[in-house]
């Protein structure tokens, strides 16, 4: 892939746009997703809205993950700090990839969920197409509870990684001295810590 001289300082335009469009998406949906099933009443006009903004939104940033995953696969992006340690690397680089993959099984999991409860998927009120018909798991009694308690273990599972992740900022910053913000950041500032 990229040789150490080659590579930028930074992530790509496009892929710093969306890393923090999409985080603030995320911050959306655990917020929407708990208000819906936990804090407003059932049947509420409140859970309605707030479910059809969560589908919606939900939605949208399945397009944004796939639209970055394709940009970050066609840029160089830059390289780890030379002094960071083998295990360390990895530990990085599993990370990244779990960053991308854990979101794309959340969003499976409620597309799913919406899917074999049998409502249909709809984008701002647009019908969106039917990916996981129930005759997919024609021997299961409960598809919809299952994709539903796989959705909500996956979604707070991925709040944990997110976390993880943010400690991760902290420590390079604070044990190892290296400021990885302004890799992902937006501003023209080109200091790389
Ligand atoms: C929902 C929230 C977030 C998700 C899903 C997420 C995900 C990711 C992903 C997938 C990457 C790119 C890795 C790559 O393509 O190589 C990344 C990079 C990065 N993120 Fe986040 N992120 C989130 C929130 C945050 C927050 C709040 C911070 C602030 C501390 C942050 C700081 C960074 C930094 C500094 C990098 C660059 C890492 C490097 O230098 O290689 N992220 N993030
Ligand atoms: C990464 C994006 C997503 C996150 C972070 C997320 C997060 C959540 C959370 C935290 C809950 C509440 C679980 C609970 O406390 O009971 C929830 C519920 C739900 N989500 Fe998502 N969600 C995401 C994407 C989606 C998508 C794409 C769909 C559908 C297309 C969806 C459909 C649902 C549904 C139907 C529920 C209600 C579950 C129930 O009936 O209890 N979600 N989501």
């Amino acid at each position: 892939m990229s040789t150490s001289h080659a590579a930028p300082q930074r992530y790509a335009f496009p892929l710093r746009i969306l890393h923090w469009l999409m985080a603030l998406g995320f911050l959306f949906m655990w917020g929407c997703g708990f208000a819906m099933t936990n804090l407003v009443p059932e049947d509420s006009a409140w859970e309605e809205t707030l479910f059809g903004l969560h589908i919606s939104v939900g939605v949208t940033l399945i397009a944004f993950l796939a639209t970055r995953l394709l940009i970050r696969m066609r840029t160089q992006h830059p390289d780890l700090p030379a002094d960071m340690a083998p295990p360390e690397r990895k530990l990085a680089h599993v990370a990244h990839i779990a960053l991308y993959l854990v979101p794309a099984l959340v969003m499976a999991a409620g597309w799913a969920e919406v899917d074999l409860g049998g409502h249909g998927v709809t984008w701002f009120g647009i019908p969106m197409p039917q990916i996981f018909p129930a005759s997919l798991v024609p021997n299961i009694a409960e598809p919809e509870e299952i994709a539903e308690l796989l959705h909500l273990w996956l979604a707070y599972g991925m709040l944990a990684l997110v976390l993880g992740h943010i400690l991760a900022v902290v420590k390079h910053k604070l044990i190892d001295g290296h400021n990885l913000l302004p890799r992902i950041s937006l501003g023209k500032n080109q200091d790389n810590g």
